[in-house]
């Protein structure tokens, strides 16, 4: 698959799962205590960061920035697909969400305090992650932090079926080490990760990594 067939893959499939992936989906952080200590962390760093704005980057129908939102962290979200942004936009009117690439952000450089992937890479080959982290990078401010979430393991799996439609998806699930790795190529070096097993029926343990780039001079 092309970059730019898998894209447009994972934008249409997206748009037709958007309405009942909200339903299903919505409420699963209630049921993941670790995952809400990792995200603790994440919002209570970064509120000693200064307030910069955060970006939720694949927000999806935007729980994750309604979450961040609550912890107190100034969020807004991006995402290929518009049915996903205009999901998030009904069930968050306060909050901003746009359409748009993660691989191409329309932010300026060095201004965000921090950088949430909330298993909004799983579906990039590992191949194609190197000029994503490097967006990433690239927006953040001095020392500002990222934390990526994703399904651990070390295979691609197909997907044609997922919350009630067809799709046409692939899942990356990724070994650690290589995603740190990827991370340090774009200049975000580790802070912490936390492996967790599965939980709900998740097919593979879940990785959460945590990185920041270069300190202020
Ligand atoms: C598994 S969903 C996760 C959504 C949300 N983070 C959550 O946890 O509910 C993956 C989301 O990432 C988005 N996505 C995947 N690749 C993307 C890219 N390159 N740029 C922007 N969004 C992307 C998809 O459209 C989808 O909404």
């Amino acid at each position: 698959m092309t970059a730019t067939s898998y894209l447009n893959s994972v934008r249409a499939s997206y748009d037709a799962v958007a309405v009942d992936y909200a339903r299903l989906v919505g409420a699963g952080l209630a049921r993941r205590p670790l995952d809400r200590a990792v995200l603790a962390a994440f919002a209570e760093s970064l509120r000693g960061d200064g307030g910069r704005a955060v970006a939720d980057l694949g927000c999806g129908p935007g729980r994750m920035t309604a979450h961040l939102d609550e912890l107190g962290i100034r969020a807004f979200g991006v995402d290929l697909s518009p049915a996903m942004v205009a999901v998030a936009r009904r069930s968050y009117p306060g909050l901003r969400f746009e359409v748009g690439s993660m691989a191409a952000l329309d932010v300026a450089d060095g201004v965000l305090g921090g950088v949430l992937a909330w298993y909004s890479t799983v579906h990039t080959p590992p191949s194609e992650l190197p000029p994503l982290f490097a967006e990433f990078a690239r927006v953040l401010a001095p020392g500002g932090q990222v934390l990526v979430a994703f399904e651990v393991g070390d295979e691609r799996v197909r997907l044609d079926h997922a919350y009630g439609h067809p799709v046409e998806l692939d899942v990356y699930r990724t070994p650690p080490d290589l995603i740190a790795s990827l991370l340090a190529g774009a200049g975000l070096a580790e802070t912490a990760r936390l492996i967790r097993e599965p939980v709900d029926g998740e097919p593979s343990p879940q990785g959460f990594l945590l990185a920041r780039g270069a300190p202020p001079a």
